[in-house]
């Protein structure tokens, strides 16, 4: 399973970096607004900043909702770092734009995703990752990981190479849970990444260790 953080936030990134296990970042408007970066410019100046962060995909999200906005906002940020992968929402303009991305060869991951049809519409517009929100599902008193369990079955029935990026990931139980399940990616915050590393008996047991080091020297 692929481990993305899901932040702007730079200091964080690079906490999640020093760990060793990050294969990539996910960012979206409102991550970037929580940071303070506005205006075009300081949006891309930041996407760089995370690229030469990091060694795997960044996911950089197009603000446009039409056709040819998509595309041109998509290609100047394609454009601007090998790891940028852009990040478009589930609409109707929004799939046609995948497609046309899959066949320039631009990597994409289709956002927003909250039924298994748009999963297969994604899919088969050749994205590189589709975005199922399941803690949002979660937060509507909807399973979300039923979401990632119909999805990883219809994408095994036809072997689509689409990868499920697990998103709106809230706690370590999401990210076990999405493994059982087979989601390929998960992207969530570095606290439910952390969380995974802890137990209380981890803890009491490296106390006695090293009391009993202690003790004999
Ligand atoms: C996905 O790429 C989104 O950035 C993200 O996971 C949304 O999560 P949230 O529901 O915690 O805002």
């Amino acid at each position: 399973m692929k481990f993305f953080i899901d932040t702007a936030n730079i200091e964080q990134i690079k906490q999640a970096e020093h760990l060793g296990i990050l294969d990539g970042v996910t960012t979206n408007p409102s991550l970037m607004a929580k940071e303070g970066v506005t205006g075009n410019n300081n949006i891309l100046k930041h996407y760089l900043k995370i690229c030469n962060l990091v060694t795997g995909d960044v996911s950089a999200e197009v603000i446009s909702v039409d056709y040819d906005g998509i595309i041109k906002e998509g290609e100047i940020l394609a454009n601007l770092h090998k790891q940028i992968v852009v990040k478009v929402p589930m609409i109707p303009d929004g799939i046609k734009a995948i497609k046309y991305f899959s066949e320039k060869g631009i990597k994409t991951n289709c956002t927003l995703i909250f039924s298994s049809g748009q999963a297969l519409l994604a899919a088969k517009a050749g994205a590189t990752y589709v975005s199922p929100f399941i803690g949002r599902l979660d937060d509507v008193s909807t399973d979300g990981l039923v979401l990632i369990e119909e999805i990883r079955l219809i994408f095994d029935n036809y072997a689509f190479e689409t990868e499920i990026l697990a998103a709106s990931i809230r706690n370590p139980m999401h990210i076990i849970n999405c493994a059982k399940i087979g989601a390929d990616v998960m992207t969530g915050p570095l606290s439910a990444i952390i969380a995974l590393s802890k137990h209380p008996l981890t803890d009491i047991g490296l106390e006695k260790f090293l009391a009993d080091h202690r003790k004999g020297n």
